[in-house]
């Protein structure tokens, strides 16, 4: 699972904790069943994580699976969705052709640059009819209009993210999803603080806005740590959940 910046083995301990825990998954997952049909009877939370949010997508009539490919998350989400949470890559569900009535992955698409096979085989296990719900724009929803905003936004290159809203949403269609409503959830919990983003940036997590520029990063880790209020959260951001419905 070296696929990603974070390495979610380990993450898995204190994941909870450091995502927002309880309040940023209910805001999830409402968000995510007001997008899902009433009809709905399977559902497939793909790269649950810890199941935090997963575990709050039941609802009378609809079962909830789990699949995520760190062993130590699945491990802690089987707790929560005992029986129904697997170990799976995204990109290779072991489930047959159109097997289910919605696919969903919350904060998935922004870490992978293979985000379109991810949305290729949502659009396989989908039934026509059958809804996919992603978060998108994932990083362009962090700091907006703070201190550390002013200083990111520059460099910030959305260009390139792999979850912007118009490559998922052509992808989509080029698998035969087409676009439904979308909504927002707030990041309960998920303000950033300067400390904790010269922190990531020194981590490698906006790497790709720099090609790997050790002084570009210095620069911009000065320019934060020169801000006020060091540990004081900006404002909880609000994320974006795009929905596609698979054509018959
Ligand atoms: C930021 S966490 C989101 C977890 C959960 N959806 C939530 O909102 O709390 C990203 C998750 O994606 C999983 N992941 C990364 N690459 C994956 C892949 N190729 N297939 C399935 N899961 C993957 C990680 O193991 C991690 O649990």
């Amino acid at each position: 699972m070296a696929e990603t910046v974070l390495d979610y083995e380990a993450e898995a301990a204190h994941y909870d904790r450091t995502r927002g825990g309880v309040p940023r998954a209910e805001a999830a997952a409402e968000a995510v069943l007001r997008l899902v049909p009433p009809g709905a009877r399977t559902l497939l939370d793909v790269a649950c994580g810890t199941g935090l949010v997963t575990e709050r997508l039941g609802r009378p009539g609809l079962r909830v699976h789990g699949a995520d490919a760190a062993h130590a998350m699945a491990k802690v989400a089987a707790g929560r969705v005992p029986g129904r949470t697997v170990r799976a890559d995204a990109r290779r569900l072991p489930l047959p052709d159109a097997s289910l009535d919605a696919v969903t992955a919350v904060w998935l698409l922004h870490l992978v640059p293979f985000a379109t096979d991810v949305v290729a085989e949502a659009a396989r296990v989908l039934r026509p009819g059958g809804v996919l719900v992603v978060t998108v724009d994932k990083d362009a929803a962090h700091d907006v209009g703070s201190d550390i905003d002013a200083i990111l936004r520059p460099h910030r290159s959305q260009g390139r993210a792999f979850d912007r809203a118009e490559l998922i949403t052509a992808c989509a269609a080029d698998h035969g999803l087409d676009p439904a409503p979308g909504t927002f959830f707030t990041g309960h919990g998920q303000g950033a603080t300067p400390r904790d983003t010269v922190r990531k940036l020194r981590a490698g997590y906006y790497a790709s806005w720099f090609d790997g520029d050790r002084a570009a990063t210095e620069t911009l880790a000065a320019e934060l740590t020169a801000l006020p209020d060091q540990d004081r959260p900006r404002a909880d951001p609000r994320y974006r959940l795009e929905s596609f419905v698979r054509r018959g």
